[in-house]
């Protein structure tokens, strides 16, 4: 039986993973609709590549574009928010949600149907609206099946025992670009350094918060609201090979480890499994020439973004969408070169303390979040000046 698929984000790192993975079992999947940010001509291109029938870009302004790129393809197309929520909403069986930041909220949302799967990339619809997105995939009876390396890995890994047995989970991280650097040698950091992670190939936000830890503060929110654990049930543990991407620790003292090589295209194809797995193309995992599997503990003194997205999930509430808010806006202005590396934690923290009386409780909704997301990003975009100059 073929599954109909729609990819939001298709032009994107997770979306050309995606597209590879459907190619690679053509016979499996009809593309229902591809939806990207502002690249028509590579919105198109996808398009043509997996036979789509519908192609949606976010930038109104992209349209003309959009239809000269696909005319004499049969493949129908649209632009503007309206025309990204019309593809997430149509008929589908799996919607890859892979577009990055806040921006993939609404369409992520939208793509929520009865009886659909949810191969879920952007996380940033958990850390910012976790509790209405889990609680209205319940009530519709949508299936999330994460696509992020670590909560795959855990999500496969809980297959071995009873969701009541489990005591806590792990979630590993590479460490990053500067896991063997000084602080001091870490202040002066170039987006360029940054942005040259060591192991996974991705989109340049998530390159930088994966230098500053903050992806995996972000990625322990995730698990909360994914798993149900709380705050005290999840740790972090650097792992630079980037093989074991997760492990659950059972109430008898078993662990369950999920192992694979660091290539997004196989949580992807595992989201994309239904009767039977798929055949990506990727290597297979060759343990002996890796020969051996190191594990340290996440520096907090020198990663201040964990701690930061550690206390955020702590607090719970508003504190994880102002988190992310304050966190996109910080990261931008430092690829801009506008603020060091240490001044992302920094415009952080100060956008959290001065928005914590203005919102307490966790949103309610996905309006509700973006109305979080927007003081926040207000508050942090008024203090950037003052992080600038605090740069050394
Ligand atoms: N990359 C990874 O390995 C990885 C791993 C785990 C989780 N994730 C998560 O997956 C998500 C995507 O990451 P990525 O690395 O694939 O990002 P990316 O390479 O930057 O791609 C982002 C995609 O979103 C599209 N987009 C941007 N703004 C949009 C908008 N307003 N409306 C519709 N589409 C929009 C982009 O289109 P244009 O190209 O036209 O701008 C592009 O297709 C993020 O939430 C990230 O945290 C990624």
């Amino acid at each position: 039986m073929r599954r109909r698929i729609t990819i939001l984000g298709a032009t994107g790192s997770i979306g050309r993973s995606t597209a590879d993975v459907v190619l690679a079992d053509a016979g499996r999947f009809e593309v229902a609709a591809v939806v990207g940010g502002r690249d028509a001509r590579a919105l198109a291109g996808v398009a043509r590549r997996l036979g789509a029938r519908f192609a949606a870009l976010a930038h109104d302004g992209g349209g003309a574009e959009l239809r000269s790129e696909l005319s004499g393809s049969g493949i129908a197309c649209g632009a503007g928010a309206g025309a990204v929520l019309e593809a997430a909403a149509r008929d589908a069986d799996v919607v890859v949600a892979g577009i990055s930041g806040t921006a993939g909220l609404a369409p992520t949302y939208a793509a929520l149907k009865p009886g659909r799967r949810i191969a879920l990339a952007n996380k940033e619809s958990l850390v910012c609206a976790g509790q209405a997105f889990m609680a209205n995939a319940r009530r519709l009876g949508a299936e999330i099946l994460p696509v992020d390396s670590e909560h795959n890995a855990l999500y496969q890994a809980l297959g071995a025992g009873r969701a009541e047995d489990v005591v806590s989970m792990t979630l590993t991280a590479s460490g990053g670009p500067f896991r063997t650097w000084p602080r001091e040698k870490i202040a002066a950091a170039t987006p360029a350094q940054a942005a040259a992670h060591p192991v996974w190939s991705m989109g340049s936000k998530i390159n930088i918060d994966s230098a500053s830890l903050m992806n995996k503060g972000l990625e322990l929110i995730e698990a909360h609201h994914l798993f149900g654990l709380r705050a005290d049930q999840l740790d972090v543990l650097v792992h630079p090979q980037s093989i074991v991407h997760g492990l659950v620790h059972w109430r008898d003292g078993s662990v369950t480890a999920g192992l694979g090589v660091p290539d997004m295209k196989i949580p992807i194809a595992h989201s994309l499994s239904f009767e039977a797995r798929l055949t990506p193309p990727v290597r297979a995992l060759d343990l002996a020439a890796i020969g051996s599997l190191t594990f340290e503990p996440a520096d907090e003194e020198r990663f201040p973004c964990l701690a930061l997205a550690k206390q955020a999930l702590q607090e719970g509430g508003a504190a994880p969408t102002i988190l992310n808010g304050a966190n996109e806006v910080a990261v931008e202005a430092f690829m801009a070169g506008r603020i060091g590396f240490f001044d992302i934690a920094r415009l952080v923290e100060a956008t959290c303390d001065a928005s914590a009386a203005r919102h307490r409780d966790a949103p309610a909704t996905v309006e509700d979040a973006l109305e979080i997301d927007r003081d926040a990003r207000r508050i942090a975009r008024a203090r950037l000046p003052q992080a600038a100059s605090a740069s050394p």
